[in-house]
């Protein structure tokens, strides 16, 4: 695995224990510039990995590179370079939001008259208003992550880390994260993003390396993650008992079916596709069947695993 230019952060078999626990084992990945998703279910070793890279804990084992620097000899200039947004609580919430982001700009090297401008210049752009004169321990969740937001990207730095940074927000919430994720590429910065949610990362990255277990499961383009996982179609049906009945069995002469799920009304069912949906529509009038939706599968991050799991099987 050789690192291209591109490369921002290189793990060498970093391999990181708690007493007996192996959180990563033998842990190798180049990390590529741009939005990076991190995906992995929980344990996987996520956060372990980025807080090895960060430098705040010491691996047993292995070699951690950031932008070319080596962790170990040269973190004091690594340290100007990141910015990290923890998956935990990090905030001090008898301070208001100017105060910490400021207080945090100051940590990463500001001096005080620049750290006020800028924090406020950060606040306005995760869209804390007026609440960042309160103490934060009246804030939302939602507010909580902005903020946590803001004090990891106070000093500009050119990598940044954010460890599961849609936690325990709400749709609208994740959504104006991930759109102020998006924000914050385009000035060119690059992004290690952590999350278990697939649908996430779809949003904003398209790059993804996947680890479970604490080893690389895989890693690449998300589309060619995705690969293969698009032949399958969800067709929801709602019917009387005796015409589904006649109907599912039509269907499995044709289609090999993945899976029967009753939902309130209709009955959702996974098929294997084969050439265009037509048998699909033909069926379901023909049994008295009203075709509700039909619709091509979109892969979870499971899929993704087990797909991922097969193919490594496959190679070897
Ligand atoms: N401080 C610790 N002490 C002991 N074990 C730990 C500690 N931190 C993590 N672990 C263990 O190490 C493994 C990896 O944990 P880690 O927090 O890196 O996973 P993660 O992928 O970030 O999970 P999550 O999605 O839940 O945040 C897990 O088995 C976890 O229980
Ligand atoms: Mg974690």
């Amino acid at each position: 695995m050789t690192p291209s230019p591109e490369t921002t952060i290189t793990s060498k078999n970093i391999t990181v224990s708690y007493g007996h626990i192996t959180a990563l084992d033998n842990f190798s990945v180049n990390v590529p510039s741009g939005i990076v998703g991190l995906l992995g279910p929980n344990g996987a070793g996520k956060s372990t990995f980025i807080k090895a890279v960060l430098g705040l804990l010491v691996p047993d084992s292995g070699q951690i590179t950031i932008a070319g620097k080596s962790l170990t000899t040269e973190g004091e200039i690594i340290r100007d370079m990141i910015g990290y947004m923890p998956e935990h609580d990090c905030l001090i919430d008898t301070f208001t939001a100017v105060e910490l982001v400021s207080y945090m700009g100051q940590i990463s090297g500001m001096q005080k008259k620049d750290a006020m401008p800028r924090c406020h210049e950060m606040l306005d752009f995760v869209g804390i208003g007026e609440e960042r004169y309160r103490p934060i321990s009246s804030y939302s969740t939602g507010m909580k992550q902005k903020v946590k937001l803001a004090q990891a990207i106070v000093h500009d730095p050119k990598i940044l880390f954010l460890d599961e940074p849609t936690n325990g927000m709400d749709p609208q919430g994740r959504e104006e994260m991930l759109d102020l994720v998006k924000k914050i590429r385009a000035s060119d910065k690059s992004i290690l993003v952590s999350t278990h949610i697939l649908d996430d990362l779809e949003k904003v990255s398209d790059h993804a390396i996947i680890i479970g277990e604490g080893r690389l499961i895989t890693e690449g383009g998300l589309e060619e993650l995705l690969a293969g996982k698009e032949s399958l179609r969800v067709v929801k049906v709602r019917g009387q008992a005796p015409d589904m009945e006649k109907f599912l069995k039509v269907l499995g002469d044709v289609y090999e079916v993945r899976s029967i799920t009753p939902e309130s009304g209709q009955t959702s069912i996974i098929i294997l596709n084969q050439g265009d949906g037509t048998p699909i529509f033909r069926l379901s009038k023909e049994n008295n069947v009203q075709l509700r939706a039909y619709y091509p599968h979109k892969a979870s991050l499971e899929d993704v695993f087990v797909g991922a799991m097969e193919n490594k099987g496959g190679d070897q």
